[in-house]
Parts: C-alpha cells; structure tokens; sequence
C-alpha cells in the first residue's frame, strides 16, 4: 500500500506556488469565494471560474463572464444562464457550494482544436531522489461542458499531436514542452518542501489562446490514469517503480 501524502485544498497549495517568484507568473490569480472577491474578480476578469476548495473530477465548477451589456453570464454543467445582479451570480454559487469553501480563479481562454478548448495535464513523479516529468497528455472538452477532465467526457489527445491541431509549429510545440517540464519540476520542489511526503503529482495547465501562455489551473496529489486507454497512450501509464519511503 502506498500511503502518499495528500492535500487536498487548491488555495493552499496556491499559496505555496505563489512564494516562489519564477511559477507565481503562471499562477491565476486565485481568492476564496465571497460576494466581494467575486464582484473584484470580475471587476477584473472577463471570465472567472468559481470551483470547490477540495474539488475533484470536475465536480461543481462553475465559469461566470460579464456581458457587453453588464449582465452576467453562468455556465454550469450543460446549463447556461444570465442573470442581470451580481448578487444572483452569487447565490447561483451559494446554492452549489452549500457549506463548502470555495474559490474563485481568473478564467483563462484556452487553446483550442476543433473550436474546443483543452488543457494539459503534466505527470510528475519522484521514483528516487529527483522530481521527473513522466508524461503529459491533453485533454479535450466534451461539446457542451465547460471542464476537461475525463470523468466528465473530456477527450484525450497525445500532447504533441494536440498541439499540432491547435496550430502550432514543432518548434513552438518543443519549446512549450520544455516549459512545462521546467514549471512541472519546480512545482513538485517547491510544494515537497513544504509538503515532505508527496511522491507524486498531476498538474493541470491551460495555454493561453492567444499568447500559448501556461496557467496552473491545479496541481493534484493524487493523480489519476485512467484504465483502458488504447496503446497509443502507454507512455502516459508510465508510473513510479520504486516507493521511496
Ligand atoms: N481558471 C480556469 N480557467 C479555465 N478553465 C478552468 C479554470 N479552472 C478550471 N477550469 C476547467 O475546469 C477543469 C476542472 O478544474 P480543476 O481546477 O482542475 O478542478 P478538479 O479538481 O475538479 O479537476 C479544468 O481541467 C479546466 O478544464
Ligand atoms: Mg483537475
């Protein structure tokens, strides 16, 4: 039985990100949510996402933009709905979140193929003494959904071929892949200090449609790699060999 460590709380591991200068420029900006951390993300934001503290799977995410005409506009599941008070938006999320913590992160307009947007998730692992990025795949969204993530029908893609559907050059795409190795790499050092049992983590990334830019959207502890994926995904199964401790 491994008996990794485990945290659980996205604004805390956050926190940690944010104290080392070179990935707090990845890092969105991130609050709790409250009616006035709302109102001062999207006095700011286009589009803010609004997720569960301790979320999984996609569960409860919920994206709220501000409309040319002032109204706000509420994406959840397969729904979408405007609403002309900020206030509304605010008990839209009440309703969800019921009494959990949750957070409000500034929305990033993804890279797309097909017209749907994808993110990344970047495997790291620490077999022996030294954090490695294992593999790294996209994940696409299922039309309608506002998540990536494969229990919610998101769509797996190689990341290299993703990146090539989205448009762009080997040697953007090579370049971009030696980054996320770098933010990949660090995240898992900076978060092992101060969490000393992790051995292993899952980052999701989103690029910035326009400027490729990476954002960590999170950084799992307890990643997951689904079953049953076709052969083409073997690299992506690559796990840990040895426990450490
Ligand atoms: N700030 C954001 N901007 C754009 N999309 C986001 C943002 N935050 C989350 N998402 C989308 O929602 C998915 C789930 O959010 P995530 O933070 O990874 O929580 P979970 O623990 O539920 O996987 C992401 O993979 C991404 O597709
Ligand atoms: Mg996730």
């Amino acid at each position: 039985m491994s008996s990794y460590q485990v945290v659980r709380s996205k604004i805390a591991k956050t926190k940690v990100l944010l104290t080392e200068p070179w990935l707090a420029r990845f890092v969105p900006e991130t609050k709790l949510f409250s009616s006035e951390n709302l109102k001062a993300m999207l006095a700011k934001f286009n589009e803010v996402y609004v997720k569960p503290d301790r979320g999984r799977r996609g569960e409860r995410v919920i994206a709220i933009s501000v409309l040319p005409d002032g109204s706000y506009q509420i994406k959840h599941e397969n729904a979408e709905n405007t609403v002309e008070k900020i206030a509304n938006a605010v008990n839209f999320v009440k309703k969800i979140a019921g009494n959990d913590q949750f957070i409000v992160q500034r929305g990033i307009t993804m890279l797309c193929v097909d017209e749907s947007p994808f993110d990344l998730r970047v495997n790291v692992q620490k077999p022996y003494a030294k954090w490695i990025v294992s593999s790294m795949i996209a994940k696409k969204q299922a039309p309608g959904k506002i998540v990536t993530n494969y229990s919610q029908g998101g769509i797996l893609l190689e990341f290299e071929e993703a990146l090539k559907l989205a448009g762009l050059e080997k040697s953007q795409v090579s370049k971009i892949k030696k980054l996320l190795t770098n933010i990949g790499e660090r995240t898992a050092r900076v978060l092992n200090e101060k969490y000393p049992g992790l051995r292993e983590l899952g980052l999701d990334i989103a690029l910035d449609k326009m400027s490729h830019k990476p954002w960590i959207l999170e950084v799992n502890t307890k990643p997951q790699y689904p079953k049953g994926l076709s052969d083409k995904f073997d690299r992506y199964r690559r796990i840990i060999k040895q426990k450490n401790g």
